[in-house]
């Protein structure tokens, strides 16, 4: 099977800083993939190299076989890419339900809205409860919610997560995670996960890659990975 995204032997930073040194993974449809590591390894800053919003040096990022590259990140987001990123970002003045329709900003999207929306709260129940609140007065895990609804109302071939449990409460980072395996297992949507929590990220995903200092210094099946002494040495014994 041809991979739905690819990244390759990726060199990327920020202006004069360079923090990815020649990465490469791939997300095949329907997979979930998790991109762990400690912090300041890299990780958002991969997702946000496949968006398009570094300093690219080297290497390729393909969508479905189509190279992006040299694409600006509103058209990258056009093909399917959706970036959940890090601390949020949802349009606080505005209510719920504006927020996900705002979500659903290209054509195709807003033509699937309703259905979109059905999903959307099926998996996030109180978001319906919620759909006329002003967002800015959400709590942190329902505004985590509403920042994943609206990625999802832009029907993403690739949802791109960027430690979307932090700051939870371990209860709520356990509905998060069944939220995820729904999303994946009824309706189809394909993940890349950057994750904090090391072991549940492997229990949920098919695969996955281990990054450090702007380098995948492991990567495979999220079986096999757990069984990794090196792995479990550094992330999963408490
Ligand atoms: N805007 C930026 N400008 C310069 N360096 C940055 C910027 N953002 C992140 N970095 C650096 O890039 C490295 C990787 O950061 P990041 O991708 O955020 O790691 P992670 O998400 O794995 O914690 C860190 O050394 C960080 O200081
Ligand atoms: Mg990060």
């Amino acid at each position: 099977m041809s991979p739905l995204l690819e990244i390759k032997d990726v060199e990327a930073g920020y202006g004069p800083f360079v923090v990815l040194h020649g990465v490469s993974l791939r997300v095949d449809r329907g997979e979930i993939v998790a991109l762990v590591g400690p912090n300041g390894a890299g990780k958002t800053t991969t997702l946000k190299t496949i968006v398009g919003l570094t300093t690219l040096y080297r290497g390729r990022v393909v969508l479905d076989g189509r190279d992006v590259t040299r694409e600006p990140p509103h058209a990258r987001v056009g093909r399917g890419l959706a970036l959940v990123p890090e601390g949020r970002g949802i349009f606080v003045p505005l209510t719920v339900l504006e927020n996900l329709r705002l979500g659903a900003y290209s054509r195709e999207a807003r033509a699937k809205m309703d259905e979109t929306l059905e999903m959307v709260f099926s998996v996030f129940p109180r978001l319906k409860e919620r759909r006329n609140q002003i967002a800015g007065t959400l709590s942190g895990e329902e505004s985590q919610m509403l920042a994943i609804g609206r990625a999802l109302m832009s029907r993403p071939r690739v949802l791109l997560l960027d430690e979307s449990s932090q700051g939870l409460a371990p209860k709520i980072v356990e509905e998060l995670f069944e939220v995820f395996r729904r999303l994946n297992s009824e309706w189809g949507v394909t993940m890349l996960l950057v994750e904090q929590h090391v072991k549940r990220s492997l229990e949920l995903a098919n695969r996955a890659y281990v990054m450090e200092s702007g380098r995948i210094v492991l990567e495979g099946e999220s079986g096999e990975l757990m069984r990794n002494e090196m792995l479990r040495k550094a992330y999963l014994v408490v």
